[in-house]
This record gives C-alpha cells, sequence and structure tokens, in this order.
C-alpha cells in the first residue's frame, strides 16, 4: 500500500462537500490503493453538523480512509496537504452585490493563501471551487508565493460538463461521445462556451459538433445562453445551488490532474495566465483548454480563433479584469 496523501476539504458541513466527500474517500479520485487522510475544515458554528459528517463516515467503514481530521483551525487544516479542494466561502446573500461578495470571499482566500503558504507542502495541488472561483484563486496564488502559480486551478470542470451535455442530448449520443469543448474565462455568466473544435462520435464517426449538432443558430446562440445560465437555472428550480453535479466535475477536474488526460483529448479549467497563446492578460485565472501530463497541465496551442470567439473571450476576460481589480483594492485598502 502506498503512504496515505492528506487531501483538505474546506466549507466540509456543506451541501458540495456532502456529495464530493464519498466518492474521494472510496478512491474514486486518486486510485483504489491510495490511502487518504481527510481533513476537514468549517467555521466554528458548522462543527457539530462536521460531527455528524465524520459519523457518516466512519459508519461507511471505507478501506482507503486512514483517518479524518475536523478543524476550525487553518493551521491544522492546511499542514502538510498533498491537495486542498477550497469550497467552503460565504454564500451571496439576498441584495448582496458582486463586489461584496468579492470583498468577504477575498478576505477568506487571502487567509487560506497564506495557511497554504506556511503549512501545505510546496507539491500540493490547489483547486479553488467557492465563488468567484477564478478571482479567489488568483488571490490565494498571490498570497501564497512560495507555491508554484501551476499548482492552482479553479473549477470550470462543471460548465464543461454542462455543455457536453447539451450538445449530447441534441444529438442522442452519451455525454462521453461528445470531446473536446472549451469553457473560456470566468466561472461566470461571461464565460464563453465555445465548440468550434468539439467532435461527436456519430455512430463510430468522429463529426464536427457543427456538423453534426446541423443547426448553428442553436450553436451560437440558445446553446451557449443555456450554458451560461445553467447555474442561476438550477438554484431557480432547487431552491439551492448545483452540488450533486459540482462534486462529480470536482472528481472529474482532480482525477485528470492526478492521472493526466487521455492523449487526443482535451478539458477546461481556470489556471494562471501567463504568456498564454491566445492574447489572454497575464495575470488572470481564466479557463483554457488544457492537456494534463504529469500532473502537469499545458494550454491547448494552435486552435484557430474566429472573430465570434474572439469577442467572447475578450468580454469573459474584461470582467476578470475588473474583479481583480476590486478584489486587490479591497485587500490592500
Ligand atoms: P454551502 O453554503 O452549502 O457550504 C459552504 C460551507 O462553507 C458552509 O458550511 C460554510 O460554513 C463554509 N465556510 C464559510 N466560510 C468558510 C471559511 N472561511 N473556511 C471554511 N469553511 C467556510 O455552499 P455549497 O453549495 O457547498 O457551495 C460552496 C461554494 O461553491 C459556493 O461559493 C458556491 O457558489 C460555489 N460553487 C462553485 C461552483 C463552480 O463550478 N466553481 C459550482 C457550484 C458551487
Amino acid at each position: 500500500m502506498a503512504e496515505p496523501i492528506k487531501v483538505l476539504v474546506t466549507g466540509a458541513a456543506g451541501q458540495i462537500a456532502y456529495s464530493l466527500l464519498f466518492s474521494i474517500a472510496k478512491g474514486d479520485v486518486f486510485g483504489k490503493d491510495q490511502p487518504i487522510i481527510l481533513v476537514l475544515l468549517d467555521i466554528p458554528p458548522m462543527m457539530p453538523v462536521l460531527d455528524g459528517v465524520v459519523m457518516e463516515l466512519q459508519d461507511c467503514a471505507l478501506p482507503l480512509l486512514t483517518d479524518v481530521i475536523l478543524t476550525n483551525q487553518e493551521d491544522v487544516a492546511f499542514r502538510d496537504l498533498d491537495i486542498a479542494i477550497l469550497v467552503g466561502s460565504m454564500p451571496r446573500k439576498e441584495g448582496m452585490e458582486r463586489k461584496d461578495l468579492l470583498k468577504a470571499n477575498g478576505r477568506i482566500f487571502k487567509s487560506q493563501g497564506e495557511a497554504l503558504d506556511k503549512y501545505a507542502k510546496k507539491s500540493v495541488k490547489v483547486l479553488v471551487v467557492g465563488n468567484p472561483a477564478n478571482t479567489n484563486c488568483l488571490i490565494a496564488v498571490k498570497y501564497a508565493p512560495s507555491i508554484p502559480k501551476e499548482n492552482f486551478s479553479c473549477l470550470t470542470r462543471l460548465d464543461h460538463n454542462r455543455a457536453r451535455s447539451q450538445v449530447a442530448i441534441r444529438c442522442h449520443v452519451p455525454a462521453t461521445d461528445v470531446k473536446n469543448v472549451i469553457i473560456w474565462g470566468n466561472h461566470s455568466s461571461t464565460q464563453y462556451p465555445d465548440v468550434h473544435h468539439c467532435v461527436v462520435n456519430m455512430s463510430g464517426n468522429k463529426v464536427a459538433c457543427f456538423d453534426a449538432v446541423k443547426d448553428e443558430e442553436w450553436l451560437k446562440g440558445e446553446f451557449i445562453t443555456t450554458v451560461q445560465k445553467r447555474g442561476a437555472a438550477v438554484i431557480k428550480a432547487r431552491k439551492l445551488s448545483s452540488a450533486m453535479s459540482a462534486a462529480k466535475a470536482i472528481c472529474d477536474h482532480l482525477r485528470d490532474i492526478w492521472n493526466g488526460t487521455p492523449e487526443n483529448d482535451f478539458i477546461s479549467m481556470g489556471v494562471y495566465s501567463s504568456g498564454n497563446p491566445y492574447g489572454v492578460p497575464d495575470d488572470l485565472i481564466y479557463s483554457f483548454p488544457v492537456k494534463i501530463k504529469d500532473k502537469t497541465w499545458k494550454i491547448v496551442d494552435g486552435l484557430a480563433i474566429n472573430e465570434f470567439s474572439r469577442s467572447k473571450m475578450d468580454e469573459t476576460a474584461k470582467e476578470l479584469v475588473e474583479e481583480k481589480e476590486m478584489a486587490l483594492a479591497f485587500l490592500t485598502a
């Protein structure tokens, strides 16, 4: 048996964590022969709820779960981590504006960035889920200067999966037969779900998405807005934000970081922009198409970008620049 890896989940008493912890602890992400120590962080009022989560984890009688550490202290939570999944954040409340959310959550991710810097292994892989995910991730990067920027990413895999599924439903094929959709930019309603490089397996033939769907108007209109607004549609229907699908996307994202992506496939994730091939401004966490090998991501190079895509990629970059400026202004005020 391998040495156990230490995996932190913040916001561990929340609804995403409730869907996520079982999959991680049973070996769906890091493999069936990889023992795991789970570290669960939440805020003090949520400790009784966390007690219940720990009881349930124990009651699952999982062979890979070596230990569960439950805490509300960052110096305990971030120590010697291999993986940090940062889900916990302040939810948007009624009447709260984007800048209020940025201010509240900026503080959390500054403090957690500092804790990563101080206590985690330098090889730690950090996934930011809590919203606004891209900007929270950028803040964590900035306050953890001793950890390589490449070790950080934010979740846009849920948007990626949503886009994949919308095309699959339209083509009457399983979602696994739809490959290489791209989510560009921010995990917000300005994100750009792009299918110009997407391929659909139609009865054994690889067909370009536009030829498979045969409805350009839908692909350039309703498809994009459906994916962009899917989170809001789920909240409207469920009165709670996406949790089961978010947990599944977190597992997909981390499994690919751990094991790599298949040879000809790429996936979407928010990563640090620095001299990227698509003219996206530097120093943002922007969602790109990436391939992963040896636990290292690389932006897929050489994809043709038409005018339609360019303007949408720029629009979402502009929003990220504004978010960054606002968040950093709050933190340095
Ligand atoms: P939730 O409200 O059920 O749980 C959040 C948990 O975080 C709560 O238990 C809360 O006490 C905890 N928390 C708050 N501040 C904390 C801190 N400083 N340290 C540790 N824990 C803290 O929310 P849910 O549904 O689990 O969602 C969590 C976050 O994920 C939200 O920000 C949501 O918007 C975001 N999200 C992101 C998605 C993505 O694709 N990037 C998809 C779905 C949700």
